[in-house]
């Protein structure tokens, strides 16, 4: 494409943004709209949605067989589930009324996006999409600042958007569909900075893919800055995603809000069993440790491999990887779905970038054949 052709097409969509027009990372291949049957019978393989390929705690398999009893009970009348709240603050050392449990971060994030639908919100583009899209639904303004060269959030201009009409900031770190990191301690200098002037939310789905000292939590902040709040999930380390179940860490005056503006009773939107494997997941450290391990192996040989290729790729910190598709001319997602390889791409004024969510190993050695067959 001559020079001026991608500049003019910059301009459009950065002037997009500008509008909260902004590019969503859904994928051309419309993987959403299509029957699903995975597993080896069907050699579909579902690299698009960052889950853990490798199931669920055996100890919360058992957690589940267990409880399935009770399933004629309400979760109030199980005694062994009045402590879920009381165990998750215990876990993450803060007091219950700082927990705001919902079916799924995804639902506290909706929550979020409605309890500020007044003023405006921003976040980056791309970023995780439920919030700003919830809030894009509801009518609000969302201020989408571009991730910088290195697909990074640009804290400076984040902070500069923030007016006086900012209900709300949204910071997913680690980065999806980036896979990018903000060290600790400069999220926690960004986040005492903008929680002065407005309420900042800091998604972390993907934190414990991390590792000490990079996987410091910004629950630290909560008591001396009530205007920070953490959401998190059991979707991913923990591979729970079709339990549902996700939750918000804040000040108890933002948690009590939220709760008693959406919620009668937060804990019973999430299913006893769901609880019952949560509480058993949290104790199985090992669990996580080899879900970590696991994925780090499979995400190196990845990321080599696409390198080898050529493909530009950030270090990725999750368990996915963003790559940049140079000069792919169709719709890549489209065309892997017809490989029955399931991942995401879109267009962005740098070009087409595509995620692949790491799956096992044996499963990214196909990706990487299919990968070198369709590639110009
Ligand atoms: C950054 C981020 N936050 C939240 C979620 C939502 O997860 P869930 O609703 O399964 O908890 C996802 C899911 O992919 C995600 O990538």
């Amino acid at each position: 494409m001559p020079a001026t052709n991608s500049r003019r097409q910059w301009l459009k969509q950065t002037s997009l943004a500008a509008l909260g027009l902004g590019f969503s990372f859904r994928s051309m291949g419309n993987e959403e709209g299509i029957p699903r049957n995975f597993g080896k019978a069907s050699g579909l393989i579902n690299l698009g949605s960052n889950e853990n390929p490798y199931g669920i705690s055996p100890q919360a398999k058992s957690a589940i067989l267990d409880m399935i009893g009770e399933s004629n009970r309400y979760q109030f009348n199980v005694a062994s589930l009045g402590s879920f709240k009381n165990q998750l603050a215990s876990y993450y050392a803060v007091q219950p009324e700082q927990v705001l449990i919902t079916p799924g971060s995804g639902e506290g994030l909706k929550l979020f996006a409605w309890h500020f639908h007044q003023g405006n919100i921003v976040c980056a583009n791309p970023t995780f999409g439920i919030l700003p899209g919830t809030a894009k639904k509801n009518g609000t303004q969302v201020k989408e600042i571009p991730l910088t060269k290195e697909k990074l959030h640009d804290l400076p201009a984040i902070l500069a958007a923030i007016d006086k009409n900012t209900g709300l900031v949204y910071i997913c770190n680690p980065a999806n569909p980036s896979a990018t990191m903000l060290p600790p301690q400069v999220l926690k200098d960004f986040c005492r900075e903008a929680a002065r002037k407005t309420v900042v939310l800091i998604d972390e789905a993907y934190l414990d893919f991390l590792v000490a000292p990079d996987n410091e939590s910004m629950i630290s902040l909560i008591d001396q800055y009530p205007n920070i709040a953490v959401i998190k999930t059991f979707s991913k380390i923990h591979g729970m995603a079709g339990l549902r179940v996700g939750f918000t860490i804040g000040h108890p005056s933002l948690v009590k809000k939220l709760e008693s503006t959406y919620f009668q009773n937060t804990q019973i939107a999430v299913s006893n069993l769901t609880m019952a494997a949560a509480m058993a997941s949290l104790k199985d450290e090992d669990h996580r440790l080899q879900s970590r391990l696991k994925n780090e192996a499979a995400r190196q040989f990845t990321f080599e491999s696409l390198r080898e290729l050529n493909y530009t790729a950030y270090p990725s910190f999750t368990n996915f990887i963003f790559f940049k598709l140079n000069n792919y001319q169709g719709d890549f997602a489209a065309d892997m779905m017809k490989k029955n390889i399931i991942l995401r791409s879109a267009n962005y004024p740098d070009g087409q970038w595509g995620r692949v969510s790491i799956g096992t190993r044996e499963e990214m050695q196909k990706f990487i054949d299919i990968l070198k067959m369709i590639r110009p």
